[in-house]
């Protein structure tokens, strides 16, 4: 295998986390970027306990310039970006009636302005080194709506969209564009939603359960592999069994 540079935004979050580990495993060097240093320092250094070395670097994937930045940091210290898993991500929970601009705003900039942000200064690298694996992070309520999160599902339908037309403009140069589309793992932005709401949610899962971060990360190993080459513009449903649409 061909050991790449592999970006993964967000990655100290809970599915962030297993995905950084998961690259790491087979062989990649990894980075993720921090908006809280101390927290990161933390976070790094308990996974090199672990064994997994990660690359840490200040950015906001909401911002423009800081996005930029921070490839061009991560390319100082690793080289070229090969790998791209856009996965950072926020909730602003509320009805829409009760919706303010900023908790719609926050939510586009961090969601789906994200994609942009970060993809752009990465995107000719991969189209002039001839390989790329670009996979965002969306979710099973981008697929089905869900009550009370109009920002983040309008997010995260958007992630897709922005896969398939990536697809369709860079799959003769090597790059495939994918999305990952998990339902309700057991990280904190899940535990965050209040108790008797996420027993009912729980409750529709077939499975019967949660998901865990490292049932989405298999995917994450699945699509950057050499041999997904033929494997472009897929939304990927990992959830249980909770909304099988098609
Ligand atoms: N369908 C129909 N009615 C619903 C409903 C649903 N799914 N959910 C709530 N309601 C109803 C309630 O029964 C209640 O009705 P009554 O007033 O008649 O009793 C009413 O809506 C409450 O509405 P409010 O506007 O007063 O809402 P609230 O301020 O109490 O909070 C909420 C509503 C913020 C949406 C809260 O229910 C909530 O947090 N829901 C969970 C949202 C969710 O799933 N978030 C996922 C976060 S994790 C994530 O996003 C990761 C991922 O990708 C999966």
């Amino acid at each position: 295998m061909t050991a790449r540079i592999a970006l993964v935004t967000g990655g100290t979050g809970g599915i962030g986390t297993a995905i950084v580990q998961r690259l790491a495993r087979m062989g990649h060097k990894v980075a993720t970027n921090y908006r809280d240093e101390a927290k990161a320092k933390a976070w790094a250094e308990k996974l090199k306990a672990g064994g997994t070395d990660v690359v840490i670097v200040p950015g906001d994937v909401a911002n423009p310039a800081s996005a930029e930045a921070m490839v061009k940091a991560v390319e100082a210290q690793l080289g070229s970006i090969d790998i791209l898993i856009n996965n950072a991500g926020i909730t602003r929970d509320t009805t829409f009636h009760k919706m303010s601009a900023l908790q719609w705003q926050e939510v586009i900039n961090t969601n789906l302005n994200s994609c942009f942000n970060v993809t752009r200064p990465i995107i000719d690298g991969m189209r002039n080194r001839k390989w790329g694996r670009i996979v965002q992070i969306s979710s099973i309520n981008g697929q089905k709506g869900q009550y009370g999160q109009a920002n983040y599902a309008a997010s995260k339908a958007g992630m897709h969209g922005f896969t398939i037309s990536l697809a369709q403009e860079n799959a003769k140069f090597g790059i495939t564009v994918n999305t990952v589309s998990p339902g309700y793992v057991a990280t904190e932005m899940v535990m965050a939603v209040p108790e008797d709401v996420r027993n009912k949610i729980a409750a529709q899962i077939p499975v019967g359960r949660l998901g865990e971060p490292g049932e989405i990360a298999y995917a994450i190993e699945f699509f950057v592999n050499e041999e997904a080459r033929w494997i472009t513009g897929a939304n990927l449903s990992i959830n249980g069994g909770q909304y099988m649409g098609w």
